[in-house]
């Protein structure tokens, strides 16, 4: 059981989100569709960094027939750098589904909006209370770390049960429907990442301060309390860079992480494989090898020890394409566009 007043923050709030908010692309014109973007952006990504992303994406696709009817490829490269590229295919199909369901608007109960591909329970409560303005919360990494350190809540972050419950007690005292719950929403975010941060939070500007049971006991830096961490699994990956006449080779990842993202050809490498065994077993015999770096990239679950080889050779046994083709129309990861360094 959370036992804390939430009622009493929601006055205080409020009134220095009216004076301190950022202004961020997405607050211009919080449409649904808008406020659906940039919630499936900032769950991976920095405000900072989602900025540019947010605008070039709504540039090129204004609305949900222009998302649903999107060719792939453009789709993933207006996405490409921003990682977790299942969750822009499952926009795609999430726009899909209202075109044929719901006649291409949002529905506006949040029940409703988690029935959609890709939206949970956090994404619906953000579309429901910032676009519709409905008294239903949205419980992201702010929002628990400022309700740990308010209330001196110990249950470690990533209980599901513990965030149901508080999403429950915040729904409860939202102001009346309208801008106010769609503020009351934002505020959280903005407080947990304008104040109460997770290094070191300002409390001395913090406008709950007289409210917060962390501040009060100077137990601050002890909340919120993190889920054990667990050890990521390494893979040591060949990234070739066949470079022949044409260009250079891609394919497509057909299995493991990044399945169905294009790629320049890689390859697990098992014990004492070389980078003859492996271009051997793809057909190739004649190549000279220019270059090799190392590069390494973390994955949610996998860390990547990558060697990147550059290499020059007659025909490639995977379609090829010119550097300046490869920088306007194909999306990559960033794990295998990193690469590309090598070339400078
Ligand atoms: N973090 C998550 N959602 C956000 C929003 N709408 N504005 C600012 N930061 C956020």
């Amino acid at each position: 059981m959370i036992e804390y007043p939430f009622e009493n923050i929601v006055a205080p709030l409020l009134a220095w989100y009216d004076e301190e908010k950022r202004s961020l692309p997405w607050r211009d014109n919080p449409t649904p569709y808008c406020v659906w973007v940039s919630e499936i952006m900032l769950q991976q990504t920095r405000v900072e960094a989602v900025k540019e992303y947010f605008i070039r994406f709504i540039d090129a696709l204004p609305d949900v027939k222009a998302l649903a009817t999107c060719e792939e490829e453009k789709l993933l490269k207006l996405w490409e750098g921003l990682g977790y590229y299942n969750r822009v295919r499952n926009m795609q199909k999430c726009a899909q589904e209202l075109l044929v369901r719901f006649n291409g608007e949002f529905p506006k109960r949040k029940e409703e909006l988690q029935t959609l591909s890709g939206i949970g329970e956090y994404t619906a409560g953000a579309i429901a209370s910032i676009a519709y303005g409905k008294r239903v919360s949205a419980v992201d990494g702010n929002v628990l770390r400022v309700s740990a350190r308010l209330s001196e809540n110990a249950t470690p972050i990533g209980d599901n049960k513990y965030k149901k419950e508080l999403s429950d007690r915040l729904s409860a005292v939202y102001p009346s429907e309208g801008q106010d719950c769609a503020n009351f929403t934002q505020s959280l975010f903005e407080l947990g990442a304008l104040i109460c941060k997770p290094q070191n939070p300002d409390c001395t500007r913090c406008p709950l301060s007289s409210l917060c049971k962390a501040y009060q006991n100077g137990t601050q830096k002890q909340y919120p309390v993190l889920p054990q961490k667990r050890e990521k699994r390494k893979e040591a990956v060949y990234v070739f860079l066949i470079e022949t006449e044409e260009g250079f080779a891609i394919r497509r990842r057909e299995s493991g992480v990044l399945k169905g993202m294009n790629e320049f050809p890689s390859h697990v490498i098992n014990a004492g494989e070389s980078v003859e065994n492996v271009l051997n077993e793809w057909g190739m015999y004649a190549f000279t090898e220019i270059k090799r770096k190392k590069y390494k990239h973390v994955f949610t679950h996998i860390v990547w020890d990558i060697t990147c080889v550059w290499i020059k050779a007659d025909v490639s046994p995977f379609d090829c394409y010119a550097l300046d083709e490869i920088e306007e129309g194909i999306s990559l990861p960033t794990a295998i566009k990193q690469c590309m360094e090598i070339l400078t």
